[in-house]
């Protein structure tokens, strides 16, 4: 299983995704700002593993630094996590692990040397990816148990896996824990325009473990919904309001509304950490507009008029009533969402 990422003393190793599945080539990024780079080209994606990488970025710069005391170095800190809050806006896994780093350096920088501090920030760096991959693995399980049948025919968007986690996945997760019990006959991929997450990245990881699956173009899916059995579809997410409107992947929206009109349940699958409850809605959720360019060429190549404008939002929002159930590391929530998300975000502040 491909790992996105992986930490070394004074540095970070990033699998560039824009090359794979053909080409593995690793980068080292040693500074802050070639990480924010690589979140925003990017080199490394999905939601969990740009919050990885985030935190990384903490450390790394916060190593370097000149300063003998935290005092001295706050205020780079605090732009550093302004410049890395800023390289993607959808996904609010990043956003959340920002959050929790500042509070710790909140706590601690006060009475301890800046050594120990730097510390604290590395030990949840590695606590975050450790956690991620813990927390996918339950999703995979809570996921696989609600699927009824033993030979499954699932349809997906986007990449979900470990590549877009810190190791096997969301969506992925289910796909795989239903394939180690035997469970998977057919895994239907959208390419995933304009990336094309689905068709580089998510068949990669897939043919790399023997699942059986073939990729189709994104406005396909409904063709084969009609006319080859599908029994569910599961997508990640990048944010989900309180309501449980979820952005995820541009195309999910429509893939969506296609599966209700052919009666085929549309579960999510995400760890609490992309729950955002201060957002009320998905009107509420910002979504990444990228260049034109990635719709208008390919591999460097036009398949658009020279000068075509051409928009390019990256997410899009599917509202909570086309989703049958959110399958988190604590189990399946279901509609109503207001509801099941509330309760579940209490009971977990009970157990803390
Ligand atoms: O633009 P990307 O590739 O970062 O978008 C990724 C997705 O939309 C994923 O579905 C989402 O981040 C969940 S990854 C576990």
């Amino acid at each position: 299983m491909f790992t996105a990422m992986t930490f070394q003393d004074n540095h970070l190793r990033l699998i560039d995704q824009r090359h794979l599945p053909h080409q593995e080539v690793w980068v080292q990024a040693e500074h802050l700002h070639q990480i924010a780079e690589a979140i925003e080209n990017m080199t490394v994606r999905g939601a969990p593993a740009i919050a990885t990488a985030a935190a990384f970025a903490l450390v790394l710069d916060a190593q370097q630094a000149k300063a003998k005391a935290w005092a001295d170095y706050a205020a780079d800190f605090d732009r550093n996590c302004e410049r890395l809050h800023a390289t993607r806006p959808t996904a609010v896994n990043l956003a959340n692990a920002l959050r929790s780093v500042k509070a710790l350096a909140a706590k601690f920088a006060p009475q301890q040397t800046m050594q120990v501090t730097v510390e604290k920030l590395l030990t949840f760096a590695k606590e975050l990816e450790h956690a991620d991959l813990t927390t996918c693995r339950a999703i995979g399980q809570h996921g696989a148990a609600a699927q009824q049948g033993q030979k499954l025919r699932v349809m997906t968007h986007c990449n979900t896996g470990s590549l877009a986690t810190a190791g096997y996945g969301t969506a992925l997760g289910v796909i795989r824990a239903l394939h180690s019990e035997g469970r998977v006959e057919h895994v239907y991929v959208d390419e995933t325009r304009p990336y094309l997450q689905g068709s580089r990245l998510t068949a990669f990881e897939l043919q790399a473990e023997g699942i059986p699956y073939s990729i189709q173009t994104d406005s396909a899916a409904a063709y084969l919904m009609r006319y080859e059995h599908v029994d569910f579809v599961v997508v990640g997410a990048d944010r989900i309001a309180a309501n449980g409107d979820t952005a995820n992947k541009v195309g999910t929206y429509s893939l969506a509304i296609v599966a209700k009109h052919h009666g085929v349940p549309f579960y999510v699958a995400a760890p609490l950490s992309t729950f955002d409850l201060k957002t009320p809605d998905g009107e509420a959720i910002p979504i990444e507009m990228r260049s034109p360019l990635e719709v208008t060429q390919h591999a460097g190549h036009a398949v658009a008029p020279y000068g075509a404008d051409a928009r390019n939002p990256s997410f899009d929002v599917t509202p909570a009533e086309l989703i049958a159930g959110i399958i988190t590391e604590h189990g399946v929530i279901r509609p109503p969402f207001t509801e099941s998300i509330r309760k579940l975000f209490t009971k977990m502040k009970s157990e803390s």
